[in-house]
């Protein structure tokens, strides 16, 4: 069986891959963090690219938004091209007052009301983790670079909660898990990985705030913050 959603040659996808849900993000990151960029995917316009950051083979493709989208992104990676490492890096809400705007959030296991864990791998778990390889690397790399990062659950949404109330679901969750972040993919890709025995995991930068006002960032500091994701990301996934 061939990939539905992907064109690419098998030995154009690195094994380490970034993935953003904006595939022109993935763009910016090609051409901005990587030498030797070949375009790799544009079914569907979402854009794959793979090129080499110091050195090491690295492929960005989007992910869409929502858990479907990125599962069906993280299958084809991980089962059609061998892919054995994936870093989502995305914008996500906050989820508690202690979250402020700007934060960065390693998402070290993911929680939902979603049944896509049922669907795909037959498992009711509502909270599922992501590599804690991954996480060691990306938490030991933060401190390098100091670039300072929170680490928890993040919580991943199938409505987007700035547009519906979602406090029924809320209520729900177990008072000992508390989410520090709302976004809307980790959750699928973290159950992908772990039905492969691959290796995923998430950081997401605090777009909005619904503790905060007036917090709407400058197009500078939404760069800044996603400059410092996306190196954390590239200097973590190339840790042996
Ligand atoms: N909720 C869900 N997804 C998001 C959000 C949010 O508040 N911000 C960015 N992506």
């Amino acid at each position: 069986m061939k990939p539905i959603h992907m064109n690419s040659n098998k030995e154009d996808i690195a094994p380490l891959v970034l993935l953003p849900g904006d595939p022109l993000r993935a763009k910016y990151i090609a051409e901005n963090y990587l030498e030797d960029i070949k375009l790799i995917n544009d079914v569907r316009n979402m854009l794959g690219y793979t090129g080499y950051y110091k050195g090491n083979k690295i492929t960005v493709m989007g992910s869409g938004m929502g858990i479907p989208s990125v599962a069906i992104y993280a299958h084809e990676l991980y089962h059609f091209y061998d892919v054995k490492k994936i870093i989502r890096i995305g914008t996500a809400g906050a989820f508690a007052p202690e979250t402020k705007v700007k934060d960065i959030i390693l998402g070290t296991k993911a929680c939902s009301h979603s049944n896509f864990g049922y669907a795909y791998r037959k498992t009711n778990d509502p909270i599922v983790d992501s590599s804690e390889d991954l996480n060691n690397k990306i938490i030991e790399t933060a401190q390098e670079l100091n670039i300072p990062i929170k680490t928890g659950v993040i919580y991943t949404a199938e409505v987007f909660d700035v547009y519906k109330n979602i406090d029924h679901l809320k209520q729900t969750i177990p008072d000992n898990i508390k989410p520090l972040a709302s976004e809307m993919e980790a959750f699928g890709l973290y159950n992908v990985a772990l039905d492969d025995n691959k290796e995923a995991t998430c950081i997401v930068s605090i777009s909005d705030s619904l503790f905060e006002e007036n917090v709407d960032l400058t197009s500078e500091e939404r760069q800044t913050s996603l400059n410092e994701m996306i190196i954390l990301a590239l200097e973590s996934i190339i840790k042996n």
